[in-house]
């Protein structure tokens, strides 16, 4: 694709002007949009580039190994692997705030990061996979007064007190463009398909307090949806799925018992770049089948339910 072949070299030489031969540092979250962002970056200014993945605990089943397994396999980056379970989640306790959530998440990240820059020697530069949407839906809801949605943990700026600057070489993109970039510098294919994955990870599909316990339940609803989804061939016609534990426990009956667990929520939708959505028209008997093996494979649910909100007036994450 020529435009992204010109977009490519345009944004390599606007990194290499910006950066000149200061040190950056790159958060890799698992996603597209970052490791695309890394990969640019990496490929203007080679190793003045570290990679960091900072796994706080609140990713996917299986992600932190998937993630760096494929960057140190894949591509000579250096990729520093922070294990911060412990600091994130002792943070987040007692926090119900969707906002408090997120703001706490994302200084949390930047502390990471300045620890990270300071082993290193220092970085003049953190670089981050921000795209056009992001950009937006953090600053203001078009058609009406100005105002918040959802703080977005990679926009917003830096703290006064850090000396680094930001390097966005995505931030004009949308998030099909961002995938056009990434066939084209190279990644799999099965990588760039991926579905989104949002920086605060499971401490926004846990609305109320997250604990170990919830976050491990729902680690294995959501894995078990999206192998169903996998095996029904319908990722790639999905924009994003996955579940969302909720804080609630209603009664049910399993054999001669009774149960009193929490109830999952599933949730899929299709869109083009994530600020419109539809909720996804899945038949009942595939429904059926996920609620069935959640129920029977997940100690700790015993209702599933399906989100059929579109956005607007839903938005895609419920926190
Ligand atoms: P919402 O929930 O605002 O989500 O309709 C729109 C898209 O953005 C993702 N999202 C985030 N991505 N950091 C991210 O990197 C965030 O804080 C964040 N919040 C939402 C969401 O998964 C969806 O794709």
């Amino acid at each position: 694709d020529w435009t992204m072949a010109a977009y490519r070299a345009e944004a390599i030489a606007k990194i290499r002007a910006q950066v000149g031969s200061g040190r950056v540092i790159c958060g890799l979250s698992g996603g597209v949009d970052s490791a695309v962002a890394a990969v640019l970056i990496h490929e203007a200014i080679g190793d003045q580039l570290t990679c960091v993945f900072v796994d706080h605990g609140l990713l996917r089943l299986g992600e932190a190994e998937r993630v760096v397994t494929l960057f140190r396999d894949s591509y000579n980056i250096p990729l520093v692997h922070v294990e911060a379970e412990e600091l994130f989640l002792k943070e987040l306790e007692g926090v119900t705030d969707p906002e408090v959530k997120r703001k706490t998440i994302g200084r949390l990240f930047i502390d990471v990061f300045e620890a990270e820059a300071k082993k290193i020697g220092g970085a003049d530069f953190l670089a981050q996979g921000t795209l056009y949407p992001d950009v937006i839906e953090s600053v203001s809801f078009t058609g009406g007064p100005s105002v918040t949605i959802k703080s977005h943990h990679n926009v917003g700026g830096l703290p006064e007190r850090m000396n680094m600057k930001l390097v966005e070489p995505l931030r004009e993109l949308f998030k099909d463009e961002v995938r056009a970039l990434g066939r084209e510098l190279g990644l799999p294919e099965g990588f760039v398909g991926r579905h989104p994955f949002p920086g605060p990870g499971l401490a926004i599909r846990c609305p109320g307090e997250i604990t170990r316990e919830k976050l491990a339940i729902l680690r294995q609803a959501d894995a078990i949806y999206l192998e169903e989804i996998r095996r029904a061939g319908l990722y790639d016609a999905i924009w994003q799925a996955f579940a969302v534990l909720l804080p609630v426990r209603t009664v049910g009956v399993m054999g001669d018992y009774r149960t009193y667990d929490y109830v999952c929520a599933l949730r899929a939708v299709t869109s083009v770049d994530g600020m419109t959505a539809d909720f996804y028209p899945f038949d009942m008997a595939f429904l059926g089948r996920v609620a069935t093996r959640i129920i029977n494979e997940v100690r700790g649910i015993n209702r599933v339910t399906y989100d059929v909100t579109s956005k607007p007036p839903g938005t895609i994450e419920w926190e």
